[in-house]
C-alpha cells in the first residue's frame, strides 16, 4: 500500500516549539511547573502533561495563590499585565510565545507608544487577540468583519496601524483593510498573517487530490482539522476524520489503493505514527 503523509501535518512549528519547552521545564525543573492556560487543545498532551505534575493556571488571579515555581506561557502569548504578573508574584516566566505572535507584540506596544490605535484584524475574544490587546498602551480595536470596518469611525486626525491576528484568512484581511483605507486615515498596514495553515491546508488539498482514501486526523471540536476535512472531502470523496487509530477499528474503512494522511494543527506526531503503522499492518 502507497501512503503519502503530509509535510505539513500536526503541529506548527510554534506550537511544537511550546510543547517542547513543557517537557524540557519538567525535566530540568525541581519546583512545580504551571502553564498559563492549557498548552494545546489536545486531550492526550494535555493528560500526559497532567501526569508528569505539569498543572494548568487558568486565570492571572491564581497565579498569587502559587508559591513558587515556573509559569510557561503558551503560543498564542497572554497580556502584559500577565507577564508582569507572573514576575510580580516571585514566579519564573517561560515564554513560549510564537516568535510570530511575539512579533505582533512588539509592533502593537512600539505603535501604540507612538500614539497610533491599533486595529486588530481578527477574531475578538481569541486568546491571541486578547495577548495583543494586552501589548497596546492606547486605543485598540478588533475588527472581524466588513460591517465592523465599515462602520469604524475614530476621530479625524487618527493615526492607525493595522496588524492581523496570525491565523486570519487572507482574503478576508484584504478585504477588511480595503474598507479601512478608503476612509483615508494616515496607517500603516502589517500583514502579520502566519502561512502555517494555509500550506498544511495547501498541500492537504493536493494530496487528497491524488489518493483513494485520505484520512484526517484531530481532535473533534478542532475547527482547523474540521476545515482540513471539508477541503479533502472536495477532492477525495473517501475521506475519514478520526481522532486516534482506535478510530481506524470503529469505522466502516474502504482502505483501498493510495492512502492519504493529514492532521490538525494540535495533533502530535506520535499519534499520526500510530496511525501510519496501522493503516499499513491492517489494511
Ligand atoms: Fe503556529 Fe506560530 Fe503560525 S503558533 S500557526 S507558527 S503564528
Amino acid at each position: 500500500m502507497e501512503i503519502l503523509r503530509a509535510k505539513t501535518a500536526g503541529f506548527c512549528f510554534g506550537v511544537r516549539r511550546a510543547v517542547d519547552t513543557v517537557y524540557q521545564q519538567v525535566e530540568k525543573s525541581r519546583e512545580p511547573v504551571y502553564t498559563f492556560g492549557p498548552i494545546i487543545h489536545n486531550e492526550q498532551v494535555v493528560a500526559d502533561l497532567e501526569a508528569r505534575g505539569v498543572q494548568v493556571v487558568e486565570r492571572a488571579e491564581e497565579l498569587e495563590k502559587l508559591s513558587g515555581g515556573t509559569v510557561i506561557i503558551r503560543s498564542h502569548g497572554v497580556p502584559k499585565s500577565v507577564c508582569d504578573k507572573i514576575h510580580a508574584c516571585g514566579l519564573k516566566c517561560v515564554d513560549a510565545t510564537c516568535p510570530f505572535v511575539k512579533k505582533i507584540h512588539r509592533i502593537a506596544e512600539r505603535e501604540s507608544q507612538k500614539g497610533r490605535h491599533v486595529v486588530i484584524i481578527g477574531n475578538d475574544g481569541h486568546p491571541e487577540v486578547e495577548g495583543i490587546k494586552g501589548w497596546c498602551s492606547g486605543p485598540v480595536t478588533v475588527l472581524g468583519t466588513a460591517r465592523e470596518a465599515e462602520e469604524f469611525a475614530p476621530k479625524e486626525g487618527t493615526t492607525l496601524c493595522i496588524v492581523s491576528q496570525t491565523t486570519f484568512n487572507y482574503n478576508k484581511f484584504k478585504d477588511l483593510v480595503e474598507i479601512l483605507e478608503k476612509k483615508r486615515y494616515d496607517s500603516i498596514v502589517l500583514n502579520t498573517i502566519c502561512s502555517a495553515t494555509e500550506e498544511r491546508q495547501a498541500e492537504a488539498r493536493e494530496i487528497a487530490a491524488q489518493v483513494d482514501t485520505m484520512i484526517v486526523i484531530g481532535g473533534s471540536h478542532s475547527s482547523n482539522t474540521r476545515k482540513l476535512y471539508e477541503i479533502c472531502k472536495q477532492e477525495c470523496e473517501n475521506t475519514y476524520h478520526i481522532q486516534t487509530s482506535v478510530d481506524l477499528d470503529k469505522k466502516p474503512f474502504q482502505c483501498i489503493g493510495r492512502v492519504g494522511i493529514t492532521a490538525g494543527a494540535s495533533t502530535p506526531n506520535n499519534i499520526i505514527e500510530e496511525v501510519q503503522k496501522h493503516v499499513r499492518v491492517e489494511f
